[in-house]
């Protein structure tokens, strides 16, 4: 189980370095890099409380058996490709946004999903704090795509 915390805490931390990444390119409006700067910040500390969470004994918090290190595994498989995305950055901003808020949709999924699995109230309130914050994010992002597609003057690349 420790290994599967310590995948999650992986994912997070790998997004936090591809929002992080996306915060400096020069190209992206202001308001997306900080977009990207501030949740860079709430990965970094997702991470940091699976971290803490790592340390806490085995059988005090699951019931076992229905977490899915396969789905894991292909999160962390994209989130790498995105961090490969970023410190590459196609000028295509919308390409950046929707894959971004494709990832955001999954890690709810994934947040919530591991949440009911939990015995221990302070870890499903963790997951679901998580699942929270990236609901957040992906609003974010979303209305900020939305806005950009109506207030562009010129075609969104
Ligand atoms: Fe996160
Ligand atoms: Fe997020």
């Amino acid at each position: 189980m420790r290994s599967y915390l310590n995948d999650c805490q992986k994912i997070e931390q790998v997004m936090g370095e591809v929002y992080r990444k996306l915060a400096g390119v020069k190209t992206y409006s202001e308001k997306l890099r900080l977009i990207f700067e501030r949740m860079a910040r709430d990965e970094d500390d997702h991470a940091r409380q699976l971290g803490m969470a790592k340390g806490v004994p085995e059988d005090v918090f699951f019931e076992g058996g229905r977490f899915d290190p396969e789905k894991l595994d292909e999160l962390l498989r994209r989130a790498h490709q995105l961090l490969r995305m970023a410190e590459d950055p196609p000028r295509s901003e919308s390409l950046m946004l929707e894959t971004a808020k494709d990832m955001e949709m999954e890690f709810i999924k994934i947040h919530l999903q591991n949440a009911v699995q939990f015995r221990d109230a302070a870890m499903a309130e963790l997951f679901r704090d998580m699942a929270r914050e990236d609901e957040k994010h992906f609003e974010t992002l979303d209305s900020y795509y939305e806005t950009r597609k109506k207030t562009s003057r010129y075609p969104l690349h």
